[in-house]
Order: C-alpha cells, then sequence, then structure tokens
C-alpha cells in the first residue's frame, strides 16, 4: 500500500527497472490494489492504432480502492475536509466511513433514477462535498461521470451533453464565488432546451435560491437519497470498462472527450500521488484545483483518496475574503502538501508579502505547482516567502490526456531546478523530436516533446471518435504519443516544458483551441472573420488577442467589443473572453488563403522587429497597418 520511492538513488533504480521490464514494475505496484478478479497480463498495446490496454482482463470498481479498503484502518480518519467559500461557516470533515455510506447512498438514488452500467452523466457542480460524491458514486455503479467546470456556458455544456448522449445532469442551484453567488440550475435549464439524451436532472441545493424545477425532470438531491440503504455492492468493471469523460480542447474544432479507464487510471493516480507529494499516514494534503479538471478529479478524489490520505476540498477562491485565504487555510488545517497553480502564485505574490507572512505556515513540507510553466520570479516567490527555503518545490507536468503527473520532482528526493519539471517519473519514457521527425539526443535542444511507451492512465480513446484521438496524438510521430507541448532537457536529463506548440492556449492553466475561441467570436453577426493567438500575460501565463475583420472597421470600438465579448460568453464561458481585441481590415494570409498566425503571435507579443519576412503574404501591406494598431 505505501507505494513510496524514498530516496533519489532509489528513483534511478526504479526509473531503469520500469524501462527494462515495465509490465514488471506496474505488476508490482498493480497488485498492491484490490482486484475482484486479477488481471491475466499487464499491458497489451499499439500506438499505431491507440489501441492501448492495462491490467488486461482484470475486475475490479475503483471505488472499493478508494472507500471499501480503507474502512478497516481508516475508517474514522478524514477522507475529505472541505473549507467553505466563507470563512465564518463551519468547515465538515468527512470521514472514510460517513464517505463510504454517502457514496453509497446516492449511488442507490442513482440506481432507482435508472442509471445503469455504461450510462453517462454529466456533472455542472460547486465546488462541495457532493461533487466529489456524485462523482465516486457514477464510478460505483459502473455509469461514466463526465465533469464540465460551472465556469462554462450553457452552449458548451449542451455541446458535452450531445457529445457523451448523456442521461442526465447532476448541478445545484448555484454556487458561490468569493462575494458573489453564481447561478448554475439557469444555465442547466438553458443548455436542455437543445439537448434531447437527458431525462434527469438531479439538483444540490446549495444557496437556497429560488429556481423552477421543471416536473417529470428535475430532482431535488435531498430527495432522492431518501431512505436510501448506505450500502451499496460495486459493480464489477473491467479495467477497460471507461471510468470517466473529460472534454479538454485541442488546436482543431470543438473539445474532445477524454476518455480514462478503470483499472489503469487507479494504479496511476495512486502511484503518482504518494510518490509525488510523499503522502505520510497523518498529513494532511490540499489541491487547490477545480474538480472540473483534470488537476481535481486525479489529485482532489481519486489519487488522494485511494492512498487513505486527508484531502481538502476548498470551495472558494484565493482572494476572498482577502489574499491571505489560501495561507490562512494553511493554518486552520495545517496542511502539509499544498498544490496550486502559477497563476494564482502570481496573483496573490502581487498582492503584497503581508498576506503570507501573517500566517503560520510551519505545517508545510511540500508545496508544488501545475497547470501551465512556472516563470522563475513567481518559482521564486513560492519557494522564498511559502517555503520559506526550507520545503521543496515540486514542478509537476501533464494534461488530462496523461491522467497523471509525468515529469516532476519526487518529494525532496530529487534534485530542484526552477522552472524545470525534471525528471521522468518512474514508468514515463519522454524523448524530444526535432523538425526532421528524428529524435534529438543531444542535451540543451528544445524539441517537440513525446512518450515512447504507454503508461498505465495514457488516454484511450477521444469519446465517439477514435481517430481523432490517433490524428491527435499518435499521428505526428510514428510509435509515440506526441503532447503538443515544446520541452527541452539539460545535461543531466531533466526537462523545461516550455509551452504548446499547437494551436491551443493556456489561459491561467485553463486549455481553450484558437479555433474554438474563432468560432465562437464568428457567431456575433458583426464578424466577418478573426483570428486568435496567446500573448505573454504577468499572471495568466497567457492572455487571448483576438485580430478582428468586421463588415467595416466599427465606428464605436468598445460596443463592438462588447459584442463579441458576449458571443464568446455565450458560446463557451467568461474564462475564454479575449483581454484584446483589435479590429482590423484584413488578416495576413498566404497565397492559399491560409492565416499567418506566426505574424499575429509576433505582433500580440510585441516582437515587431523580427515578424520576418511578408514578401511572400497575399497582402503584405495589412501587416505595417496591424502593427500601427496593435494593442500594447
Ligand atoms: C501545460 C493540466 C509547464 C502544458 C494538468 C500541457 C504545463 C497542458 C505544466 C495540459 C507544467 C501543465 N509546466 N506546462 N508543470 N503542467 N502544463 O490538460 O502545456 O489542463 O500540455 O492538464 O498544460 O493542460 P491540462
Amino acid at each position: 500500500m505505501d507505494l513510496r520511492i524514498k530516496s533519489f538513488e532509489e528513483y534511478k533504480a526504479k526509473y531503469k527497472a520500469s524501462v527494462d521490464n515495465p509490465d514488471a514494475f506496474w505488476d508490482e505496484i498493480a497488485k498492491t490494489f484490490t482486484w475482484k478478479k486479477p488481471y491475466e497480463k499487464v499491458c497489451d498495446y499499439n500506438f499505431i492504432k491507440a489501441d492501448i490496454k492495462w491490467f488486461v482482463n482484470g475486475k475490479l470498481n475503483i471505488t472499493e480502492n478508494v472507500l471499501d479498503r480503507h474502512l478497516e484502518k481508516r475508517g474514522d480518519k478524514i477522507a475529505l475536509l472541505w473549507e467553505p467559500n466563507n470563512p465564518t461557516e463551519k468547515h465538515q470533515e468527512i470521514t472514510y466511513r460517513k464517505l463510504y455510506e454517502r457514496v453509497c447512498e446516492f449511488s442507490n438514488a442513482l440506481k432507482a433514477q435508472g442509471i445503469k452500467k455504461g450510462d453517462r452523466v454529466v456533472l455542472y457542480m460547486p465546488m462541495v462535498p457532493e461533487l466529489a460524491i456524485a462523482c465516486l458514486a457514477c464510478a460505483r455503479i459502473g455509469a461514466i461521470h463526465s465533469v464540465v467546470f460551472a465556469g462554462f456556458s450553457a452552449v458548451a455544456m449542451a455541446d458535452r451533453i450531445n457529445d457523451s448522449q448523456a442521461k442526465m445532469v447532476i448541478t445545484a442551484d448555484g454556487l458561490n464565488r468569493g462575494p458573489k453567488q453564481i447561478p448554475l440550475k439557469e444555465v442547466v435549464d438553458e443548455a436542455l432546451k437543445s439537448c434531447t439524451t437527458i431525462e434527469t436532472v438531479i439538483v444540490f441545493n446549495c444557496l437556497n435560491r429560488n429556481i423552477t424545477m421543471q416536473a417529470g425532470r428535475d430532482l431535488w438531491w435531498h430527495n432522492t437519497i431518501e431512505g436510501m440503504p448506505k450500502v451499496c455492492p460495486a459493480e464489477e468493471m473491467d479495467s477497460e470498462d471507461m471510468l470517466f469523460i473529460l472534454y479538454t480542447s485541442g488546436s482543431t474544432g470543438k473539445p474532445k472527450g477524454v476518455v480514462h479507464t478503470h483499472g489503469g487510471y487507479m494504479v496511476y493516480t495512486t502511484y503518482t500521488f504518494q510518490n509525488v507529494f510523499q503522502y505520510e499516514e497523518n498529513d494532511v494534503y490540499w489541491c487547490t484545483a477545480d474538480i472540473g479538471w483534470i488537476t481535481g478529479h486525479s489529485y482532489i478524489v481519486y489519487g488522494p483518496l485511494s492512498s487513505g490520505a486527508t484531502s481538502v476540498m476548498f470551495e472558494g477562491v484565493p482572494s476572498f475574503p482577502d489574499a491571505g485565504r489560501f495561507w490562512q487555510i494553511c493554518e486552520k488545517h495545517k496542511v502539509n502538501q499544498f498544490y496550486t497553480a502559477p497563476t494564482a502564485i502570481r496573483a496573490l505574490m502581487a498582492c503584497g508579502n503581508e498576506h503570507v507572512t501573517s500566517a503560520n505556515l510551519d505545517s508545510l513540507k511540500l508545496i508544488g505547482s501545475v497547470g501551465e510553466p512556472i516563470n522563475e520570479e513567481a518559482w521564486q516567490w513560492y519557494y522564498k516567502e511559502v517555503g520559506k527555503e526550507k520545503i521543496p518545490v515540486i514542478d509537476t507536468w501533464w494534461q488530462t490526456e496523461n491522467g497523471g503527473i509525468m515529469i516532476s520532482g519526487l518529494g525532496g528526493y530529487s534534485p530542484m531546478k526552477p522552472t524545470f519539471a525534471g525528471y521522468p517519473l518512474p514508468g514515463i519514457q519522454p524523448c524530444l523530436m526535432g523538425q526532421d521527425g528524428k529524435e534529438i539526443t543531444e542535451a540543451n535542444q528544445e524539441g517537440h516533446l513525446c512518450i515512447k511507451y504507454p503508461w498505465p492512465s495514457i488516454i484511450r480513446t477521444t469519446y465517439g471518435d477514435h481517430e481523432r484521438c490517433i490524428l491527435t496524438y499518435f499521428t505526428a510521430y510514428k510509435n509515440h504519443y506526441f503532447t503538443g507541448d515544446g520541452a527541452k532537457r539539460d545535461e543531466n536529463g531533466m526537462y523545461r516544458i516550455i509551452g504548446r506548440v499547437d494551436d491551443v492556449i493556456n489561459v491561467s492553466g485553463h486549455r481553450f483551441g484558437t479555433a474554438e475561441i474563432e468560432d465562437a467570436i464568428n457567431s456575433s453577426e458583426l464578424v466577418v472573420e478573426s483570428a486568435v493567438v496567446g500573448y505573454p500575460h504577468a499572471i495568466k501565463g497567457q492572455g487571448i488577442y483576438a485580430f478582428v475583420v468586421c463588415d467595416k472597421l466599427p465606428e464605436n470600438n468598445s460596443e463592438a467589443e462588447g459584442k463579441i465579448i458576449a458571443s464568446v460568453t455565450k458560446q463557451i464561458g467568461k474564462i475564454a473572453n479575449p483581454e484584446k481585441i483589435q479590429f482590423v481590415s484584413d488578416l495576413p494570409k498566404t497565397r492559399s488563403g491560409k492565416i499567418m498566425r506566426r505574424i499575429l503571435r509576433k505582433i500580440a507579443e510585441g516582437e515587431v522587429k523580427n515578424i520576418g519576412d511578408t514578401s511572400t503574404l497575399l497582402n503584405p501591406d495589412v501587416v505595417e497597418d496591424i502593427v500601427k494598431g496593435a494593442l500594447h
């Protein structure tokens, strides 16, 4: 059960073993879990067809590993420690036994509403314990959960419901976000106008708001669990049965449903949780992500709970009631491992050190970062002001498609180097590929980051469209998984992630495809066409810069901007609103009509001196105009 590596020497030995004989390496780890029927083979894969299986023919249910197996030893240990948005409200301590009962009770409620193995259930929820309970209840009965981050719009939710052909939505009347209350049920109602597959909506009463309940469709959470037994047998799942779908943006088209399965995801999230965070039995661990993103799935719910950890779940935001809230919570719950995003670190850094110094952070043993590259300044601030130069900072690189952390420090056991995620975890075989499609073996070169061999929680498919999975991840470099990121490896073999090399923008750690934002902008009646690029943003990492062509240049820029922003908010959600909108008469295009994003990116970055050759453009003159009107 304790899967931890406890020295750098041991890491090196384990790493070598994991490459020399991956099956033996993973078998050793996987057999420590509870299986209903043991697997017959560790791994079977074909990268060309994106056909990947782990723990072949094994039968299990991930929730038996997350809940049941802890009851005897850890029944009274706190599993979820929930901290409310409002600090004057009471926090909740949910023990493993209580969590087991609540999950079973809700599993029975789902069954009573006709949810069966294989059905898809969309969750659109606040960061309350019921969100984790709903995920686990789905998993327990073999239903496939698909959490949609509660900041997405009705249109975005409808797209996800329709793509996954979900039968049920679980939501709440609304959510608390700092000083504000945000409606949720109304967004669901709006989304469902364009969905036909949803039979039931379960509504958790979070705010006591007055909302409309549609008879025959909508039910209150508290009514559905009335009288339900607090035990529920865990459905027998194949290792490769789907556990969840999580939609994420790529460089083209609509967001795709990344699929993870029971067996491999369980093994990898648990193994990485224990090793990266070096969690000890009585520690309190806190990951500040939202369960709407992969980080919350893997490192609030499944990894920590499968390890029997105490996992903090926070309803609110870092800035409420003031910019000291994260540190106050660390002090209040004596947090030992703290895991957050660079964007939060930069935002809090800008608020002044007094918020950090006024809290007692002695309990911290490790602090981590995820979601985007952490710049040197933010890294140093985190290390000095939060970690007091005493504890390790771990920079963890991974992706929704990876399921779990891939490149990172192992607690305090591996060397730290600011802005470098570091070494690959055991079982992970990264490499850098050059422009010529060949592997780069020299040190200090940049290349496209690929992985040579599968790991247990690698993406299995993109829901409903396997071809897309093959094309996106397994086609650019034959027999490799392509990450979409650029990276550099130093002379010691440590990796530094540079950022996306495709048309994905990472805003505050949230992924958006440029095409997806352009579609939203173009849906405004004013707009003829648009091109969106990322630009460096001091807090968000990247900001969204939109170059927009209208029928004619708008007379009133702010009115036109308002309309464009409204379109993006409607199609995707406020989180994808562009910071900068520049109205242009035309976009730079090649003679074949392709938009030259490289040029626009340079302009957005303010690098106008290095634009490069524009003579091959169809319309070179337009570049000068765009440069003149650039927003800085
Ligand atoms: C970026 C989040 C640099 C990267 C877990 C990746 C990072 C994308 C890091 C995945 C890091 C994530 N350093 N870049 N430590 N972590 N990224 O799917 O570009 O939301 O491809 O998963 O975030 O974002 P996703």
